[in-house]
């Protein structure tokens, strides 16, 4: 078992271990005390977890109540969080009692958004249940959901009170649903250095899940206590997302996060080199590190479709679009660029 501590607004651990679930409702006692909780989680996760969750803390003397929507990022929107917030007081959750967010990265994001918003603010925590889920969306406290206009356009920062991370639920992911959480895997190996990136190129780790998920939360932990509010280095996790969310968009979201990511990093390292914003050219790298982790390397959207739907990021600014420009394995740099160049950055990165 290994345990990462988040320093922002609030401290909390990030427990990482096999076997973690059935434990979980003594660790929330231990943290945040006897309250009542509210399971959010979608009908796949409820399917596979819920029960085992919910006799974890109903055992430990914690009434709980269960929300389940229905899986995938179309289910990340207003209705569903609406839903949320009035199954929250229909169960008379109050200001001491906590939501507890099983499942991925759409469970999280939108369970986290309904605990930083109802009655101004509930505890929770996050039981990430994807590989996403643990290295990426359920560290560091921003919560969203999306709007007709683009991802997670509405949201708030809330970090959560603990984070427990049982290595065991990856076992009944999917090989694509694994390869998301791979691409951002891959991301923190191109923004931390060789070691890691080789590890997670490889496409050879599994053994070691323990290890990369702690390493990866690790990186996350340091990015967000410097800048837990997104105004700097924070950014850079942004690494292949402003490509990466229009390919999801322009995909109606059949194109999952993860895999939009990974195109998202290789279009920008190919971008970058061309363009002659860096000396070296890392695509090369990054397109066998997606291979090795059965992630794509084309897709079939045009350049003017893509820089279309990247024009509205939420991450653009009135004049530049704040892009993350790859140098190095290890040497990433925020670079504010003119929306106008969108479309001759996505066609010289495809
Ligand atoms: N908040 C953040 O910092 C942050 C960071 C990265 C990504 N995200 C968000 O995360 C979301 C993507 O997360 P995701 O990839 O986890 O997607 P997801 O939550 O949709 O999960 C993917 C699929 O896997 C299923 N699933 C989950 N756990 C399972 C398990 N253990 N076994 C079998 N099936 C399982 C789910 O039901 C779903 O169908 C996106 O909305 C993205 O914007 C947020
Ligand atoms: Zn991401």
């Amino acid at each position: 078992m290994k345990k990462v501590t988040v320093s922002a607004t609030k401290e909390y651990d990030v427990v990482i271990g096999k076997g973690l679930l059935e434990d979980c409702g003594k660790m929330i006692v231990k943290t945040v005390g006897k309250s009542n909780a509210a399971i959010i989680t979608d009908d796949i996760v409820d399917s596979i977890y819920g029960e085992k969750v919910e006799k974890s803390l109903c055992e430990c003397g914690i009434k709980v109540s269960k929300f389940v929507f229905k899986n995938g990022e179309e289910s990340k929107n207003l209705e569903t969080y609406c839903e949320i917030l009035e199954f929250l007081a229909e169960n008379k959750l109050k200001r001491n009692d906590i939501i507890v967010a099983l499942g991925g990265g759409v469970v999280g994001d939108i369970a986290g958004y309904a605990a930083a918003t109802y009655l101004r603010g509930i505890k929770f925590v996050q039981i990430p249940t994807t590989f996403l889920a643990a290295i990426d969306s359920s560290v560091g406290g921003k919560t969203a959901v999306n709007l007709k206009a683009g991802k997670n356009l509405a949201g708030a920062f809330h970090q959560p009170s603990l984070v427990i991370c049982d290595t065991q639920t990856l076992e009944t992911l999917s090989a694509d649903r694994f390869a998301d959480g791979a691409a951002e895997a891959i991301k923190y190996g191109v923004l931390d250095g060789e070691e890691l990136f080789e590890k997670i190129a490889s496409g050879d780790y599994i053994a070691e899940i323990e290890d990369i998920i702690a390493k990866c939360v690790e990186i996350k932990a340091e990015v967000v206590k410097n800048d837990e509010f997104d105004t700097g280095m924070r950014q850079l996790l942004n690494l292949g997302h402003t490509i990466g969310h229009a390919i999801e968009k322009c995909s109606n979201f059949e194109i999952t996060h993860g895999h939009a990511v990974a195109l998202g990093m290789l279009y920008i390292s190919r971008a970058a080199y061309k363009l002659k914003l860096v000396e070296k050219d890392i695509s090369d790298k990054i397109l066998n590190a997606l291979i090795k982790n059965n992630l794509p390397v084309s897709c079939s959207f045009s350049p003017e479709e893509l820089s279309e739907a990247a024009g509205s990021d939420k991450k653009r600014n009135a004049d530049t679009i704040n892009f993350i420009i790859p140098k190095d394995i290890g040497d990433c740099v925020i670079k504010p660029l003119n929306p106008q160049d969108l479309l001759k950055i996505i066609s010289a990165g495809m």
